[in-house]
Parts: C-alpha cells; sequence; structure tokens
C-alpha cells in the first residue's frame, strides 16, 4: 500500500513538471545525445528491445508493471502498471525509454523491499532543473543545473538497479547486495571522453562523462568481465577465474556467462571441460535458474527459489581444478570467457532470433604451453 501511495505522489510530479522529450539535449549535448541513442537506456521500453518485450508478454498480456524501470517517464504509469492504459507508440515519454530528462531529474532514492523508487524534483517550473555533479556550472536557456551527490557516488543508478522481486515476493535479481559507498558504477560504465559535454564548451572543459552505458552488449565490457589464470602441475589445471566488476557476475537471470577450457596437441582438441553443455561443467559455469512452488523450472515471474545459483561476487575468486590424462609437453592449455545476453535455452522458448542477441560474446582468453 504504502509503495502504491509512494507511486501516486511520483506521478503528479512527473505531471507537473515539463517534459523535455531525450531529441530536445541533442541541441546542444550533441555527442552525449548520439551515445545516449545507442545505449540501451534509450533502448529499454517494449518498442526497442526485443527480448524486454518477450519477456514481458510471457508474464502478462495487459499488465505493463516494467514501466516503472523500462519506461519510467510515461505520464500514465500508474494506469500502465495496473493495465487500464496501453503502450503508446507515439508517445516520446514512453519510446524515450530511460530517457536523459528522467535521469537527470533523480532528486534521492527511495529504498523499499519490492523494488526502490526514484523520487524526482518536484518543481513545477516551465524550465526544468537537471542534476548532476559538474563544477561551477551553469544554466542554459532550456533547463536550470543543480549539483546533487548521488550523481557522484553512483546512488542515482540504485533506483532502478538495485533489486526487483516479483508477485511472490521472490528477489529475481539483486545488484544491491553488492553495492556501497564505494561502488564506482559511473567510474566503470561512464568512462571520460575527451572534449566538453556541450556544442560550444564555454567553460573550456576538457573531458566529459561518456553516455552509451555499455555491459553485456559490448565486446569491449565482455573482456574486461573477468581475469582468468591457468596453471598445470600432477595431471590436474587449475583455472582461477576472478570477477573483475563492481557486481556479481550474474546481475540478471537471462544471462549464461561461462569459462570453455581445451587441451590442443598438434591443433586438434583432446580434451576440454564440457562437450554439449557447458552446466556440464557447472563450476566454470555462472547461471541462475528459477523453479516454481511445484519445483518446476520457471521464468521468473513465476519464481519462488532457485534451481540452480552459480555465481560469483564482486572482485571475488573462484579456483576450478580438473583431472586431465597426463599431458606432454609442447600441449596448450586454453580457456576462454563466454558470454550469452541471454541464455540459448530461454532464447528458443522466447522466439528470439535477432543476431546480436543470441550469438556467443568472446571474453577474455588465457592460454599456457606444458613444459
Ligand atoms: C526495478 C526496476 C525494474 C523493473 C520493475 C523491471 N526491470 Fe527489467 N531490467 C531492469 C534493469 C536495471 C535491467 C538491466 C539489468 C542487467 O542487465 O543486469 C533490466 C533488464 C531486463 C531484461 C534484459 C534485457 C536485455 O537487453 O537483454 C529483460 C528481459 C527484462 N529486464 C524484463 C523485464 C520485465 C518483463 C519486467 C516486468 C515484468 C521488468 N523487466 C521489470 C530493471 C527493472
Ligand atoms: C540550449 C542548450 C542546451 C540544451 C538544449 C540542453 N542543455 Fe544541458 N546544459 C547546457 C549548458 C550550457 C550546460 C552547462 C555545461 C557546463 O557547465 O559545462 C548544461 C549542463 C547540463 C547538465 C550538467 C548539470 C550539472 O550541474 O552537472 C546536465 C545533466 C544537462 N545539461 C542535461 C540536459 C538534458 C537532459 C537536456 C535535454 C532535456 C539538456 N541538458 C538540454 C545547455 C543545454
Ligand atoms: C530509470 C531506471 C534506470 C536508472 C536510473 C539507471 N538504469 Fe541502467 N538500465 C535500466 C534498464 C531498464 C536497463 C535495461 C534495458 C534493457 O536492456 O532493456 C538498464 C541497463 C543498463 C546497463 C546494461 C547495458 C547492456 O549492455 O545491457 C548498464 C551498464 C547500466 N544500465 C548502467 C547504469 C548506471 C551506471 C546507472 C547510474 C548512473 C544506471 N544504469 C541508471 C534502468 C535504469
Ligand atoms: C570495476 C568496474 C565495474 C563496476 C564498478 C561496475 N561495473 Fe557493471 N559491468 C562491468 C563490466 C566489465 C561489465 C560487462 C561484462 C558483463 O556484463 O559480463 C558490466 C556489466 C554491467 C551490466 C550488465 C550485466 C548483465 O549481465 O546484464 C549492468 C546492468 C551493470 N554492469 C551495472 C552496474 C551498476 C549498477 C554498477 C554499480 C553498482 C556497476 N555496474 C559497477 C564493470 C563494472
Ligand atoms: C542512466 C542515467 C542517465 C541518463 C539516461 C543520462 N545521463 Fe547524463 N549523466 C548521468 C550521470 C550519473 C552523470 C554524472 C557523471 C559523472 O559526473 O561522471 C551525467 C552527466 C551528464 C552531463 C555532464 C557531463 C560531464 O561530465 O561534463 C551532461 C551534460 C549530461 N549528463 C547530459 C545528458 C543528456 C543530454 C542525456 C541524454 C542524451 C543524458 N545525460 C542521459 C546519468 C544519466
Amino acid at each position: 500500500m504504502k509503495t502504491i501511495l509512494i507511486l501516486f505522489f511520483i506521478i503528479n510530479v512527473v505531471l507537473q513538471a515539463k517534459y523535455l522529450d531525450s531529441e530536445t539535449c541533442k541541441e546542444c549535448h550533441e555527442k552525449i545525445y548520439h551515445e545516449h541513442s545507442t545505449s540501451m537506456h534509450h533502448k529499454s521500453s517494449l518498442f526497442s528491445d526485443e527480448v524486454h518485450r518477450k519477456v514481458k508478454e510471457f508474464s502478462s498480456k495487459d499488465k505493463y508493471s516494467c514501466a516503472l524501470c523500462h519506461m519510467p517517464a510515461t505520464k500514465n504509469l500508474g494506469a500502465m502498471i495496473r493495465g487500464q492504459e496501453q503502450p503508446n507508440a507515439h508517445e516520446k515519454r514512453q519510446t524515450d525509454g530511460v530517457s536523459c530528462s528522467y535521469c537527470h531529474q533523480i532528486t534521492k532514492i527511495h529504498y523499499s523491499k519490492p523494488y526502490n523508487i526514484n523520487f524526482l524534483n518536484s518543481s513545477s517550473n516551465d524550465k526544468p532543473t537537471m542534476f548532476g555533479n559538474l563544477k561551477n556550472s551553469e544554466s542554459s536557456d532550456k533547463h536550470n543545473v543543480q549539483s546533487n551527490e548521488i550523481y557522484k557516488n553512483s546512488e542515482v543508478c540504485m533506483g532502478c538497479h538495485s533489486h526487483k522481486e516479483n508477485s511472490h515476493g521472490f528477489e529475481v535479481c539483486n545488484t544491491k547486495d553488492q553495492y556501497n559507498s564505494k561502488s564506482d558504477c559511473i567510474g566503470c560504465h561512464m568512462p571520460k571522453s575527451t572534449g566538453g559535454n556541450e556544442k560550444f564548451n564555454k567553460k573550456n572543459r576538457s573531458e566529459y562523462a561518456t553516455h552509451s552505458f555499455l555491459g553485456i552488449h559490448s565486446d569491449k565490457m565482455i573482456k574486461k568481465a573477468v581475469k582468468l589464470s591457468l596453471e598445470y602441475k600432477d595431471n590436474t589445471i587449475e583455472l582461477t577465474i576472478e570477477n573483475k566488476m563492481g557486481h556479481s557476475i550474474i546481475t540478471h537471470p537471462m544471462r549464461l556467462k561461462f569459462v570453455k577450457t581445451v587441451v590442443l596437441r598438434d591443433g586438434n582438441i583432446i580434451w576440454s571441460n564440457f562437450a554439449e553443455n557447458p552446466i556440464e561443467d557447472k563450476e566454470a559455469t555462472f547461471i541462475v535458474v528459477f523453479e516454481d512452488a511445484k519445483s518446476n523450472q520457471s521464468m521468473p515471474h513465476t519464481a519462488t527459489g532457485y534451481k540452480i545459483n552459480q555465481n560469483l561476487k564482486a572482485m571475488n575468486t573462484k579456483i576450478v581444478k580438473y583431472s586431465v590424462p597426463k599431458l606432454q609437453k609442447g600441449d596448450e592449455i586454453k580457456s576462454t570467457w563466454i558470454s550469452y545476453i541471454i541464455n540459448p535455452n530461454i532464447a528458443k522458448k522466447l522466439d528470439i532470433s535477432t543476431k546480436d542477441i543470441i550469438k556467443p560474446y568472446i571474453g577474455t582468453e588465457k592460454s599456457i604451453v606444458v613444459e
């Protein structure tokens, strides 16, 4: 009930403030606009993200509770969540996804059990205030500016990225157990680039925070996920996996991430840690599989527990040992990190065929030669 009251409060606040859609920022913040347009934040609504749309259709035909984080700038959030109104492809507030002005009007995060809530600026002014982290920033014709600590300590991310319970009160994703005041989401996901943040660069700034928010959809970022090390001694391969990210390896239940390890002799594979399915080697696989009340494998919306929960926390290390037949001098042991945006089993179930979504993303590789 409390959450519902808060929701109404927020909806009212959104209604009062004038909405500037993301395209209006392009006039001055050209580079940031282009970065943002390619980001999953811009593509977060069911109009632009096929995976999201299909999972949504699977969980509910008419209710769009997901709008809270995937289409947060919409005016009719409450009605959409309750299923009284349907998404509209002609509404900028909806197709904008996690929009510039939505993100930049968050003033405070309200922590609550089912999911956190973003508190927005409540000014009913025609000229909205954009919050950020710049020193000596000045207001423009389009908006005022104000600095706010949460754009520095990454707390602004936690309104949507913290955790989420399904209707059975089961937490289907969680980053919050890993988050603390030292978590630098912004440092890793908004790396600096040279130049000013707006066209005229009136303040002659030398760098700005980029807005592509790269993650699981980026080959470059996948390469930074983990560090792999290998050792071979007494017919045993020892693989060390170190999670280099500021969160668990699995933050979202759709993903599949694993290490493939092979031994090559004269270019031929003579041993591998699994034959067909990475889960054969559970210890080198990172995956979350849910079960429903009857212990059957389930999608997130009907989950009440875990069937498999193979994860590794931020900055933690894990060692996997393999007994192998005696290796010869010159044999190469090679480990490769592989990531799937969507577990191929789920992709099949949801009939997802977009190439970039179902392909394996190849991460870091490590190899040693037996001496
Ligand atoms: C509390 C905020 C919140 C709510 C509510 C929410 N999501 Fe999400 N969703 C996120 C965040 C944050 C991510 C990115 C997580 C990640 O990549 O680890 C995400 C990612 C996803 C993805 C992965 C998309 C991709 O590109 O592969 C799917 C699918 C998804 N959500 C489905 C849903 C559905 C369906 C609902 C409603 C039933 C929903 N979400 C409700 C916050 C939320
Ligand atoms: C008419 C030009 C113009 C437009 C249009 C514009 N801005 Fe700005 N914005 C500026 C200027 C100038 C600054 C100050 C830059 C500086 O200090 O380096 C600024 C600063 C900002 C800041 C930094 C605030 C801080 O204190 O850290 C944010 C955030 C921002 N704008 C968001 C937006 C968003 C979102 C939009 C679109 C809804 C937008 N702006 C549209 C000119 C504009
Ligand atoms: C208003 C809600 C909201 C806020 C605030 C938010 N995000 Fe997101 N974010 C999402 C959603 C929803 C997705 C998933 C979109 C999808 O895949 O459909 C996402 C996806 C991402 C991704 C994954 C990109 C990929 O490749 O899949 C990263 C990284 C990310 N966000 C980082 C951040 C960081 C860092 C912050 C804080 C500066 C932040 N987000 C603030 C809602 C939000
Ligand atoms: C030390 C660097 C680092 C920090 C700190 C960090 N991340 Fe990441 N994050 C990464 C890398 C690298 C990836 C891409 C690899 C992957 O997804 O497996 C990633 C992936 C993600 C994804 C997509 C994951 C998926 O599987 O869908 C989201 C969402 C995300 N980060 C959000 C956050 C948030 C929110 C914070 C702050 C609590 C944060 N990150 C802190 C490095 C970092
Ligand atoms: C997911 C939330 C989110 C979205 C969406 C987002 N921003 Fe930001 N933006 C931030 C955060 C956090 C910072 C502070 C980064 C820092 O200081 O390192 C920031 C910084 C900025 C700055 C100051 C950059 C600098 O370092 O000089 C400007 C200007 C800005 N944003 C404009 C925009 C515009 C325009 C859009 C859309 C095209 C946009 N933002 C979309 C979260 C967001």
